[in-house]
């Protein structure tokens, strides 16, 4: 399928429409559009992408979202209750992650959720006359760390990771000097899902005297769980002392509505350094907590909604289903001798083709993707992960995908030698074609409109 695959069924809006067209004709439209696209995922086939999945829980959350859609959280004089709604998402996330006093921010997604931290350890290195800032972080840090980095002007030194994927110690230590402002590890990490060796990377950071982000935007609101259910997840929280900030997604597996992370540091002090105020604008004194300026009421309204909704047992229960839905995929991606799990994951799990065999994992992919499955391709090693959500735990899907894996194998082996059509590409269980058309639209600056 193109990315674009509505020109024959829609009209292509190629300049600014004269009149408007009736509202039940436009919503008619979204609906079969939004309906045909969420269908794969109903089935469980879906890495990723889509959290909670359960119908029930969306159609409550957009009915918070449309009581305050059009409130902005600047104006706290009108809309108090955003106060109190930012303030118990940071209350109940600090709880969560063992911190009671740590205060923090909610931001619109992880992306935000890991610039801000950069921005602040930039400033805190500047206090002590640092002007050549660097981070040290293992090579599977979210890339948004070098997108923050690279925007503030910071340095980034990427530490090698084990032969199980997760930070190097000895890489990162000697990557360190009197210039690194944060250490960064994360709980777990995007392409394995692994947790990286926090409890080290917290002392190591109380030895030098510098700070320490943990990534939990991915699996923050599921690991957390993890230790309660009786798995032996490392601790990655402020239960250890030379962690400084967490960053964790409501809008992940804290299943709200896109377009929400938290934010939490240790100290208000560090959240000081995040704040940007301009005393003297003819527009009146400006101050602002983080990068967005005018934020969506009904966002924060849902991320707190889902969470006093679900409480702490709600998401023990689904985190439970996921480690175990996990666990069952895990040990049928074992049970093939071609294949390999990378690491020891919890919820997300990455696997590839042994050096043994000489299969080409993205042939494998490729099978699955003509069994609807949509797992996502990694790179360095080339491997696939599968990160178990909520849909993925319905009965029968672990069966379904073993009986496909075993397929898609045999079709890797009849296949030696011929290109794969799937590929690394981040977030997206894209073909070949389906990334050269995107990156098209990128380089060529085009609108991704079809032709006329
Ligand atoms: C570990 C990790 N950190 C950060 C992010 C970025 O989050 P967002 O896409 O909400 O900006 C992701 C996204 O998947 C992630 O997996």
């Amino acid at each position: 399928m193109g990315l674009y695959p509505y020109a024959d069924r829609y009209p292509v809006v190629r300049a600014f429409p004269e009149q408007g067209r009736p509202r039940e004709q436009i919503l008619a439209e979204i609906e079969a559009m939004a309906t045909e696209e969420d269908s794969p995922y109903h089935e469980g086939r879906i890495s990723g992408s889509i959290y909670s999945g359960d119908e029930a829980h969306y159609a409550f959350l957009n009915e918070v979202y449309g009581h305050y859609s059009h409130a902005n959280v600047l104006q706290r004089d009108m809309y108090p209750s955003a106060t109190r709604f930012e303030g118990e998402i940071i209350t109940m996330t600090a709880d969560m992650l063992h911190a009671p006093e740590a205060i923090g921010v909610v931001t619109s997604g992880g992306t935000e959720s890991l610039m801000n931290p950069l921005l602040v350890y930039r400033e805190w290195g500047r206090e002590r006359g640092i002007d050549r800032p660097n981070v040290v972080m293992p090579t599977t840090a979210h890339p948004a760390l070098l997108k923050g980095a690279h925007y503030f002007g910071i340095e980034v030194r990427r530490a090698a990771v084990t032969d199980r994927y997760v930070a190097d110690m000895a890489s990162v230590r000697s990557l360190c000097d009197a210039n690194t402002v944060a250490l960064v590890g994360s709980a777990g990490t995007y392409p394995h899902g692994l947790v990286d060796p926090i409890e080290e990377l917290s002392a190591l950071a109380l030895e030098l005297g510098t700070n320490l982000h943990v990534d939990g935007c991915l699996g923050g609101f599921v690991l957390a769980w993890g230790e309660a259910l009786g798995y032996p997840v490392p601790v990655f929280d402020f239960r250890l002392p030379g962690v400084t900030s967490i960053s964790a997604d409501t809008h992940k597996y804290g299943f709200g509505l896109k377009g929400s992370s938290v934010l939490l540091y240790r100290t208000a002090e560090l959240r000081r350094l995040q704040y940007f105020i301009v005393p003297d604008w003819p527009g009146g004194l400006y101050t602002s907590p983080g990068m967005s300026g005018s934020r969506s009421g009904g966002i924060i309204a849902a991320a707190w909604a889902a969470m006093v909704s679900l409480g702490r047992e709600g998401y023990m229960a689904i985190a439970a289903d996921i480690f175990r839905t996990a666990a069952a995929l895990r040990a049928a991606i074992e049970a093939v001798p071609e294949l390999e799990v990378l690491g020891d994951p919890f919820f997300n799990v990455a696997f590839t083709t042994t050096a043994a065999s000489g299969l080409d994992i993205f042939l494998v992919n490729d099978a699955l993707s003509t069994r609807r499955w949509r797992l996502n391709g990694l790179q360095m090693p080339p491997a696939v992960h599968f990160c178990v959500t909520r849909p993925n735990t319905q009965p029968g899907v672990v069966e379904r995908f073993a009986a496909d894996l075993a397929e898609a194998v045999a079709h890797a082996k009849a296949n030696v030698g011929t290109p794969a059509s799937s590929g690394a590409f981040y977030a997206g269980g894209m073909t070949s074609e389906q990334i050269s058309a995107g990156m098209a639209w990128w380089l060529d600056a085009t609108q991704a409109l079809p032709p006329a």
